[in-house]
């Protein structure tokens, strides 16, 4: 068995493939034309790549997808040190050859491929098949728990400073502070446009609204969302607040802009830097995360991986 990247051809040979599990909402042509449109986006030609496990004889036996992230090591008292990690997604074996290993097989051999990318840091995914699957090929489950909130009537300017636009993500990204841990990922504007570009596809099919605004900003906290998938939720995808306050104003805003375009709730990744001030906004709830379980698998040795490493949602692939 070997590693091969998949043509052109045998990607959309893979759509017909993985419609059955990823394509909810669309039909066959409509899932194949959601993959095309992913995969045009900017973020993903330039980082996206497609895997493929093949026996012999060429033969496709499972598959799977990388997005190269942008990762950064902070040595003590030094310099950001920037490397590149990749996102894995849309792990992949039909039906008819499931339970022979060749997802795992799959896996290992990625990693070991990635492992000899010359800036390689980590690989990340988020597993919806629970955490025993990957662990086997040395990835690390991190804790997975949501905090939702219900919309709200209102003007969603009216709790913070500004409403942002898709044209402000580079700037507010850009002023966001970077984890105080030795090591974590962070995501480009590009990547954070291509969750908007989900929900861009699926706005169609979920009786909403395309959110007018991506986030919200009240003195030097943050919140950066959007409709990302076939959930009509407002789904947070970076959040700093440096208090209470900032976060209860932030989350406001949030819920306003989730009543104004027809969305059911709001959802936020919850982080470590967040667990202790989430608990102290009214009305938020703590839930389980189903699915999307985020594990970590460093791609060079002594990776410092932190049990505090913030996984925010605007990392999901
Ligand atoms: C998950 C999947 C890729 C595994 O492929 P595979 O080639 O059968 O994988 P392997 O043979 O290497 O390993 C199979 C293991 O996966 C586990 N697994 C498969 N589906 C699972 C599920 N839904 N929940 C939990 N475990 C699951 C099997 O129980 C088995 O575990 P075991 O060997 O400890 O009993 C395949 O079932 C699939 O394509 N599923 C649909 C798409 C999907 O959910 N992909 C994962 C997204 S994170």
């Amino acid at each position: 068995m070997h590693l091969v990247e998949a043509t052109e051809a045998q990607k959309a040979e893979r759509d017909a493939l993985t419609h059955s599990e990823w394509g909810t909402l669309l039909n066959v042509e409509g899932y194949a034309a959601r993959e095309q449109r992913l995969r045009a986006h900017p973020w993903s030609r330039a980082d996206m790549r497609t895997w493929l496990l093949c026996d012999e004889g060429g033969s496709v036996l499972a598959s799977c997808e990388t997005f190269r992230t942008d990762s950064f090591l902070r040595p003590p008292g030094g310099e950001l040190l920037p490397g590149d990690s990749f996102a894995i997604a849309s792990v992949f074996t039909e039906e008819r050859l499931r339970g022979r290993g060749y997802a795992t097989r799959l896996m290992d051999l990625l990693a070991a491929e990635l492992e000899r990318q010359p800036r390689a840091h980590a690989g990340l995914l988020f597993s919806d098949v629970g955490p025993r699957i990957y662990a086997r090929s040395g990835y690390q489950e991190l804790p997975a728990w949501d905090w939702q909130l219900s919309p709200a009537p209102g003007a969603p300017g009216e709790s913070v400073a500004e409403l942002l636009r898709e044209s402000d993500l580079p700037r507010v990204l850009g002023r966001l502070r970077r984890p105080e841990v030795p090591f974590f990922f962070w995501p480009s504007p590009a990547q954070l446009d291509w969750h908007l570009e989900r929900g861009r596809i699926y706005v169609e099919h979920l009786g909403c609204s395309l959110p007018a605004s991506v986030g919200a900003t009240v003195g030097d906290s943050t919140a950066l969302w959007g409709l990302v998938g076939r959930s009509a939720e407002l789904t947070v995808l970076m959040f700093e607040a440096r208090s209470l306050e900032d976060a209860t104003a932030l989350l406001e805003a949030a819920r306003r802009e989730a009543s104004r375009s027809g969305l059911s709730r709001v959802v936020l990744w919850e982080e470590p830097g967040l667990a202790a001030l989430l608990p102290l906004v009214e009305g938020a709830t703590r839930a389980a995360r189903q699915g999307s379980l985020p594990m970590v698998r460093p791609l060079r040795p002594a990776l410092p991986l932190s049990p505090l490493l913030p996984v925010p949602r605007g990392l999901w692939v």
